[in-house]
């Protein structure tokens, strides 16, 4: 029933799925203001014609949160779908094969900024309620929360939560803003790594000066800024900074065993990212490095001259931008006072520098043992012919921490990109097929976890 009133609407579902992909919802950059308001508002309207009792769009001191619900028995079960309107920048626009706010279908995959983070994937949930209003399926209430701030901190949704406990009281969080291991072996998301977002600047002399001139006697900011980066990995690949692993949970040998077993492989990861080697944690697999490892990353670093051309330069300031992904236990702030403190401490004489913390989130892992979790695993079991993979993944939803210690609720992530998907990349995609099975999976959910 489901699967043909899918196929008689694909069409539809994705030309509509297109004029969303089509509004430029870049949360960074406040030049897309209105845009990141039309984008709200065209969920609005489409969570409306698929039937839900009442719809708003909840203004905050930034991007509003698009709300609806669905009751239809008080006494029946609550899921409350979360996902995320907002959509990182294209940059750099010229490495995309297609413009990134023109979606187009190659090779069974939709190209455009959002495909797959998270536009696509909140767009199965609209989808797959839409069909089971239409049949007549729902067996539980249903409430949406979808936010346009999630790339940039989700600092409002976070005061949303807090002021609005009784309206988002549910049994279980939803999200697919996930990925999965392929169609062959769906997995879920288990676990979310925290994150620690700082920002440092450091200043040598007073102006710029001619590297000629002063080069040798007066130190770079940039060339100082390098040689402290350098000095944040040991040899074995680990983080240096003092106290950063005291809290980290350590796994058991056969948790690291069941993490290991996923389906992994290492030729075709390198391949597709086009490298030799790979770098990381000494003893730790790829999946654990990623999964269960906290790291420390240079996003971006600048100063001095970069424009076109050579221009002899000794720059007064070096600038970067340094993320933390955090696993269980560790709190983001205490790392981000961990960093700050060896910063400072690390300092050579010959420049000044500071730290401005950026944003933080802590990481999330959900239980396999829940009512929720198992009727997820039996939807994907149903869809794809195989028990999915409980696994942890790298990036970061910090809401979902705040979803468990401000709602009490637990999370299910049930997300259908992959990992190859570019997201916050050029040529972001998402698979058509991966499209329309995450809505017969997300129907496959509500058939298991609600009312029988
Ligand atoms: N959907 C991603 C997070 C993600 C991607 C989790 C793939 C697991 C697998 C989300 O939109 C995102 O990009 N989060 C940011 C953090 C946020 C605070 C800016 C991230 O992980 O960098
Ligand atoms: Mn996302
Ligand atoms: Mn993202």
């Amino acid at each position: 029933m489901i699967k043909e009133y899918i196929s008689r609407n694909q069409d539809r579902f994705l030309s509509e799925l297109f004029d969303w992909l089509r509004i430029p919802s870049i949360s960074a950059d406040s030049n897309y203001k209105r845009d990141v308001r039309s984008a709200a508002e065209f969920l609005r309207d489409k969570l409306t014609d698929a039937g839900a009792d009442s719809v708003e769009i909840c203004e905050t001191e930034g991007n509003p949160i698009v709300y609806a619900e669905k009751v239809i028995d008080p006494s029946l079960p609550t899921v409350l779908v979360y996902g995320h309107y907002d959509v990182q920048p294209p940059d750099p626009v010229n490495l995309w094969n297609s413009p990134p706010f023109e979606p187009v279908i190659k090779d069974g995959k939709i190209y455009a900024r959002g495909a797959c983070d998270d536009k696509g994937q909140a767009y199965m949930h609209v989808k797959a309620f839409e069909a089971m209003s239409q049949l007549k399926l729902l067996n539980c209430n249903l409430k949406f929360m979808v936010e346009g701030e999630e790339e940039i901190g989700s600092d409002n949704l976070g005061i949303f939560v807090a002021k609005n406990k009784d309206k988002l009281r549910a049994d279980v969080i939803l999200i697919s803003d996930t990925g999965m291991i392929s169609l062959e072996n769906p997995s879920i998301t288990t676990g979310l790594r925290g994150l620690s977002y700082v920002e440092v600047e450091v200043t040598g002399p007073n102006r710029d000066l001619h590297s000629g001139v002063y080069g040798g006697a007066v130190a770079n900011p940039v060339n100082a800024l390098c040689q402290m980066i350098a000095s944040f990995h040991d040899e074995n690949g680990r983080v240096t900074i003092p106290g950063f692993y005291d809290k980290v949970e350590e796994l058991t040998a056969s948790e690291r065993a069941a993490i290991n077993k996923a389906p992994f492989d290492i030729n075709a990861y390198k391949r597709e990212l086009g490298i030799k080697e790979l770098k990381g944690e000494k003893d730790f697999s790829t999946l654990e490095r990623t999964g269960i490892r906290p790291t420390l990353d240079v996003n971006g670093i600048w100063g001095g001259y970069t424009g076109e051309g050579a221009k002899t330069v000794l720059p007064a300031k070096a600038f970067a931008k340094i993320s933390m992904r955090l696993v269980p236990n560790q709190v983001s702030t205490e790392i981000t006072a961990l960093f700050t403190k060896h910063f400072l401490s690390i300092i050579p004489p010959y420049v000044t520098a500071r730290v401005t913390p950026l944003h933080g989130g802590e990481p999330a892992v959900t239980s396999t043992d829940s009512a929720a979790y198992k009727a997820a695993s039996k939807a994907f079991e149903e869809i794809f012919g195989k028990t999915p993979i409980p696994m942890r993944d790298g990036g970061s939803i910090p809401i979902v921490a705040l979803f468990k210690k401000e709602l009490g609720l637990d999370t299910v992530l049930m997300g259908f990109g992959f990992d190859t998907d570019a997201i916050h990349s050029p040529n972001e995609h998402f698979g058509v097929k991966n499209f329309f099975l995450g809505i017969e999976t997300i129907v496959a959910f509500y058939k298991h976890f609600g009312k029988k």
